[in-house]
């Protein structure tokens, strides 16, 4: 199948962005693991990272139509602020786990609420950079079913 995985804001920046919040793994690393893993699995993944809203958005809105059968985000500030994000996973109807690196419930209180996970198959965060493991294994074994 086919798997996406989209990254929020800041999130190119992973690696040197507040290590000690955040950790040393690079966006990149983490794609390409992802990948490789997946390929593994017999599946194919696309990746996006975007530090513009409306990116996101037309890419979720693209996956409508390309085969798309499981997104992965880290809407990242987003996860807090978008509405628009948010209607367009709605919209397209494709399950969706939400990842993050850091756990958000430990944080600051506007970190608290997601406009996410209402609506996500499941949600892993606090693990660093194998949150986006923990949740690709679990995407894996879901569209194994
Ligand atoms: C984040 C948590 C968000 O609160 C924050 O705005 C991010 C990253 C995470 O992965 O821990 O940019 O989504």
């Amino acid at each position: 199948a086919k798997l996406l995985v989209l990254h929020g804001p800041n999130l190119n920046l992973l690696g040197t962005r507040e290590p000690e919040v955040y950790g040393r793994t690079t966006l990149a690393e983490i794609d390409a693991g992802l990948r490789e893993h997946a390929q593994a699995a017999g599946h194919a993944l696309d990746s996006l990272q975007s530090n513009a809203e409306h990116v996101l958005v037309d890419r979720v809105q693209a996956a409508r139509t390309d085969g798309t059968a499981m997104i992965l985000i880290n809407p990242a500030a987003f996860t807090h602020t978008s509405v628009a994000l948010r209607d367009a996973l709605a919209a397209v109807a494709i399950p969706f786990i939400e990842i993050h690196l850091s756990n958000p419930h430990t944080r600051e209180p506007f970190r608290h609420h997601s406009y996410f996970s209402d609506h996500a198959v499941g949600v892993v965060c606090g693990f660093g950079a194998d949150s986006y493991r923990y949740a690709l294994d679990a995407a894996i074994k879901r569209l194994a079913t």
